[in-house]
This record gives C-alpha cells, sequence and structure tokens, in this order.
C-alpha cells in the first residue's frame, strides 16, 4: 500500500486572542486521505475547518501534533521548504476566488506555472486544458471582474491545479454562489478532480455536495468523527 497522500496526527491549534478565554480550536485531530480519495470535511461554522485546512496546507502551524505528505513529515521543515512543498504538492481553493484582478482567466493559471518554472507555451496550453474542462475556454481572455461568480470560481478551481498538485484541499469552494450555480460549478470541481486523480479534502456545510464524496468526516468539539 502506497503512503496516503496526507496524514494528520494528533493535531492540537489553541489562539491566545489576549482576550481573557483562549480558543482551543482543534484537540487531536487526525485523519488519513488516501491517493485518488475525495473527502468532505463537515461542520458548523466555527468548528475549525479552515483552521485545519489552513494548517493541512501548509499555511499555518499546528501548536503539536504532524501534518504528512506522501510519507513525509512536514512539520519540522524549514519555511523555505514548506514553502517548496506547498507550491509543487498542494493545490487550494478558498470560498471567494482571489484571483489576481488585473489578469486574464488564463494569465491566472499561467502565472503560478512560470513561478514554478514551466516554459510559458506548456503553461499556456495547460491552463487552456484546464480552462477547457471546467467548461469555460471561451472566457480565457476575461478578466476576472469580467466573469461570472460561477465562472471566478471555475477559474480558481483550475488555478489550484495548475501545477498538477497531489492534494487539493477547497474551503467551502461554492459557499459563496446561489444553490443552483453552486451545484453545478461543485460538478466540474469533482469532473476536474476525477479525471485527474487527484486527492483531495474539501469543507462544505452542505450535505447534498458532501454525499457526492467518497467519504464524510465530522468536526465536532476540536476532533473528527465518521
Ligand atoms: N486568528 C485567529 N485568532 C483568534 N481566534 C481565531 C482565529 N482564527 C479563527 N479563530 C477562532 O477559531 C474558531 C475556528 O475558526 P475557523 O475559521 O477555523 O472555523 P470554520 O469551521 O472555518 O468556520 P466557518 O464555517 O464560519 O468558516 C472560531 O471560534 C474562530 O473565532
Ligand atoms: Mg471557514
Amino acid at each position: 500500500m502506497s503512503d496516503p497522500v496526507l496524514h494528520l496526527q494528533g493535531l492540537h491549534k489553541t489562539y491566545n486572542t489576549g482576550l481573557p478565554g483562549e480558543v482551543q480550536v482543534l484537540r487531536g485531530v487526525d485523519l488519513t486521505v488516501n491517493a485518488g480519495e475525495v473527502v468532505a470535511l463537515v461542520a458548523p461554522s466555527g468548528a475549525g475547518k479552515s483552521t485545519m485546512l489552513h494548517i493541512a496546507g501548509l499555511l499555518d502551524v499546528p501548536d503539536s501534533g504532524t501534518v504528512s505528505l506522501v510519507g513525509q513529515d512536514m512539520t519540522g521543515l524549514s519555511d523555505r521548504k514548506r514553502t517548496a512543498a506547498r507550491r509543487s504538492d498542494i493545490g487550494f481553493i478558498y470560498q471567494f476566488h482571489h484571483l489576481l484582478p488585473e489578469f486574464s482567466a488564463l494569465e491566472n493559471i499561467v502565472l503560478p506555472q512560470l513561478a514554478a518554472g514551466t516554459a510559458r507555451k506548456a503553461a499556456e496550453a495547460r491552463a487552456r486544458d484546464l480552462l477547457d474542462r471546467v467548461g469555460i475556454a471561451p472566457r480565457a481572455d476575461h478578466r476576472p471582474a469580467a466573469l461570472s461568480g460561477g465562472e471566478q470560481q471555475r477559474v480558481a478551481f483550475c488555478r489550484a491545479l495548475a501545477n498538477a498538485p497531489r492534494l487539493l484541499l477547497a474551503d467551502e469552494p461554492t459557499g459563496n454562489l446561489d444553490p443552483e450555480t453552486s451545484d453545478q460549478v461543485f460538478g466540474a470541481l469533482m469532473e476536474l478532480v476525477r479525471g485527474t486523480g487527484l486527492s483531495a479534502l474539501i469543507a462544505t456545510h452542505n450535505m447534498e455536495l458532501a454525499a457526492r464524496m467518497d467519504r464524510v468526516v465530522r468536526m465536532d468539539a476540536g476532533r473528527l468523527s465518521t
């Protein structure tokens, strides 16, 4: 059996706000995501989904516990190595697209590839292929402001996959869309993920969307249960 793509063990995280009463968000989170598996993370608002995804995505550090990517413990690595691992192995999607407003849809998907050392021609070809897969190839030259909310999120999905990561982390990726658009855009995301065999951990409030994934984990009182 190959190493799991993501393995979280004993994660604890407390926010010290300086105000009375600290916030113990994660109290021993354990999770394994295997190759090709798509896992839904479901929990009420404030339960700690974003906190956990940011730690898994090497955007934040836990107080204790370990984060392993494809068998390698990331916890003790230097900032430089963590940044390199984040760039090559992890795609992150936020609730809001966070696209660069002054660049076209295509350029938003090309730029992270150039940063990773891909040649421009190959990067553009990949960007066009990704846009085609999510059904918005004709919008390649539009800037984000000239795209609908659903189209903006589709571009953000393509950008997250631009460097062919091993793991996709998504924090309520369709949370700011109306229910019908959310359903369609989520369908596009799932096709993209399934079509590339990617492993994914996707936070959502929507039980219907969660049911379309391979497995659902729930967060309660700082721990996960199935
Ligand atoms: N930087 C911070 N400093 C202090 N407390 C924080 C910080 N970030 C988050 N928290 C607190 O940690 C808890 C978990 O927050 P988190 O954003 O992880 O929840 P969430 O499950 O993603 O919620 P939502 O569904 O609303 O996005 C909340 O009670 C929040 O107030
Ligand atoms: Mg959140």
